[in-house]
């Protein structure tokens, strides 16, 4: 019987082209998968932060990740000073990568505090921005509540002065190759920025801005009411859209689909009201590749950096994160669920070398042949070359370019070489989703956020609760007064260093 009646509708919708589509389960993260099933990226953080990004094993046993049932939690060391490359973190990438479909993430926590910058998204696994990035949850320096463990370590405090922005509300943003344009849609939030090339206004993409008339989506205010559900039809190929919902956990009218993170049948966005980002895209079918999901806790870098003193967090970016454990303690991810829903309810393809198709192995081996043939006279071309490459003056030419292509652009030369960028798990030269260009860029040699590797985090503590080394993440003290949330959006990122006097 509801097997029958699962067929009518199918067909139903089939025959109505004014209906959303409908799509089938292909992947359902929770608890352990989220280790077992992402790649935890350890190479340099691209984005210039003081972060140090560790294997699965090593957040594994200092418990900054671990799983218990369908809960996964990932966070920051947050017991010991930071020493090298920064504090431990986690950065996770999934194995598999996506397409066009429905993805729902049911969150119950996301990571705040002074110097923390979290984010929630999609890119191109190679070349970006050529294949796109979509950044569905991001925010930085997000104060944590009042009183609660992180906030008293949280010494120094300067005064809020952004409690009269709207700290409180996401922005979600599209990264792409030249010529994608968003323009007004049917949504509840506003468009920040129209432009998604990657190449200009230092990478902002096109960013949306949520409405937060229903529910605080992000920050400390998201986690007061204990997360939410993101919801993204990315539906590029059909409709020529990309579009995301937001329910807080205690809102009316959460579809039961969304809402029961164990449902695995068919559906569809055709209930779910107007969208809080709407990204009408029609004329950037090309610009959106198989995508893989990440995860992410950077510590200070470009976009954290450039708006740390706008909230009042104290000194400056990297000191606070070297000596203030215990004011990470809520910098975590607490996830409930990820599903992915497609057409044919199967992945699109897998991230790394087992993605590529017999068809794609063909060409590489031709490739290689063809390699093979002109290695000689390259060889011998560089040889002659070389020389004049490392002479001073040639080094001192190659340092300024970079200078110049990451001051501007944002988009700057990754450390590695040609041939790393070429296979770097992520873009190089991305910024983080969502990010914003920081127009003074502290970190000299940088790479962006995605570029080079990129796939991070996951883990899998098995947890339980005994062996967990992490600290205790207090809980959000409910009772708190709403404290004027103090989390960045990307746009007030931007207003904060295009627009003199903004803050403070
Ligand atoms: C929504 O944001 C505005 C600032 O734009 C803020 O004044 C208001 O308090 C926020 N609403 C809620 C429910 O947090
Ligand atoms: C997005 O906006 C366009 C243009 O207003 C509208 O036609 C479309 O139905 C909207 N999409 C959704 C999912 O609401
Ligand atoms: C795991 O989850 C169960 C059910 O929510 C809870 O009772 C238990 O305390 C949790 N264990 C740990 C180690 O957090
Ligand atoms: C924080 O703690 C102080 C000292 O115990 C108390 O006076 C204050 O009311 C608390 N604030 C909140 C928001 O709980």
């Amino acid at each position: 019987m509801v097997r029958c009646s699962t067929l009518l509708l199918v067909s139903g919708l089939g025959l109505s082209s004014a209906m959303a589509q409908s799509y089938k389960i292909a992947k359902r993260y929770v608890g352990q998968s989220f280790a077992d099933e992402f790649d935890y990226f350890t190479k340099d953080d691209p984005t210039n932060g003081y972060v140090n990004y560790v294997s699965l094993e090593e957040a594994t046993s200092k418990g900054m990740v671990s799983y218990n049932g369908s809960k996964f939690t990932m966070g920051v060391e947050a017991t010991s000073t930071a020493t090298g490359r920064g504090r431990d973190s986690v950065r996770i990438t999934s194995k598999a990568k996506f397409n066009d479909g429905i993805y729902i993430l049911d969150l119950e926590h996301m990571p705040v505090g002074c110097g923390t910058w979290p984010a929630y998204w999609t890119t191109t696994e190679h070349h970006w921005p050529r294949g796109g990035e979509i950044d569905i949850l991001e925010g930085a320096n997000a104060l944590p509540v009042i009183n609660s463990t992180a906030w008293t370590a949280t010494t120094n405090l300067k005064s809020p002065t952004l409690n009269t922005l709207p700290p409180n509300a996401d922005t979600s943003s599209l990264h792409t190759n030249p010529k994608c344009v968003i323009s007004s849609s049917t949504m509840t939030g506003t468009i920040k920025t129209n432009t998604c090339d990657a190449k200009l206004n230092n990478n902002a993409g096109c960013g949306i801005l949520y409405s937060n008339a229903s529910a605080p989506s992000i920050g400390l205010q998201l986690n007061q009411q204990n997360g939410g559900w993101y919801a993204m039809w990315r539906d590029v190929q059909g409709s020529g859209g990309i579009y995301i919902w937001f329910w807080g956990r205690n809102v009316a009218g959460v579809p039961d689909e969304i809402r029961d993170g164990s449902f695995t049948g068919d559906i569809s966005a055709a209930n779910w009201g107007v969208p809080a980002a709407n990204f009408t895209i029609p004329d950037c079918k090309k610009d959106f590749n198989d995508h893989v999901i990440t995860f992410n806790i950077a510590l200070c870098g470009d976009y954290t950096t450039s708006t740390y003193s706008a909230t009042g967090c104290p000194g400056t970016c990297a000191s606070f994160v070297m000596n203030n454990p215990l004011a990470f303690a809520d910098a975590y991810f607490e996830l409930n669920s990820l599903r992915v829903f497609t057409a044919t309810g199967q992945i699109a393809s897998m991230a790394g070398p087992e993605g590529l198709g017999a068809g794609a192995i063909a060409g590489i081996v031709v490739g290689a042949v063809a390699a093979l043939v002109v290695a000689g006279g390259v060889w011998w071309f560089l040889r002659r070359r070389r020389q004049a490459k490392t002479s001073p003056e040639a080094l001192n030419l190659a340092a300024r370019r970079r200078h110049d292509e990451s001051g501007g652009s944002v988009i700057s030369t990754a450390s590695g070489s040609e041939s790393d960028k070429a296979d770097a798990p992520y873009p190089v030269g991305v910024l983080l989703p969502g990010e914003t260009p920081t127009p003074r860029k502290s970190a000299p040699a940088s790479k962006s956020r995605n570029a080079g590797s990129s796939k991070a985090q996951g883990r899998p503590v098995g947890s339980s609760a005994s062996g967990s080394r992490r600290p205790s993440r207090a809980p959000p003290v409910p009772s708190a007064a709403p404290s004027p949330a103090f989390a960045l959006t990307a746009d007030e990122a931007k207003k904060a260093k295009f627009r003199p006097g903004w803050a403070v």
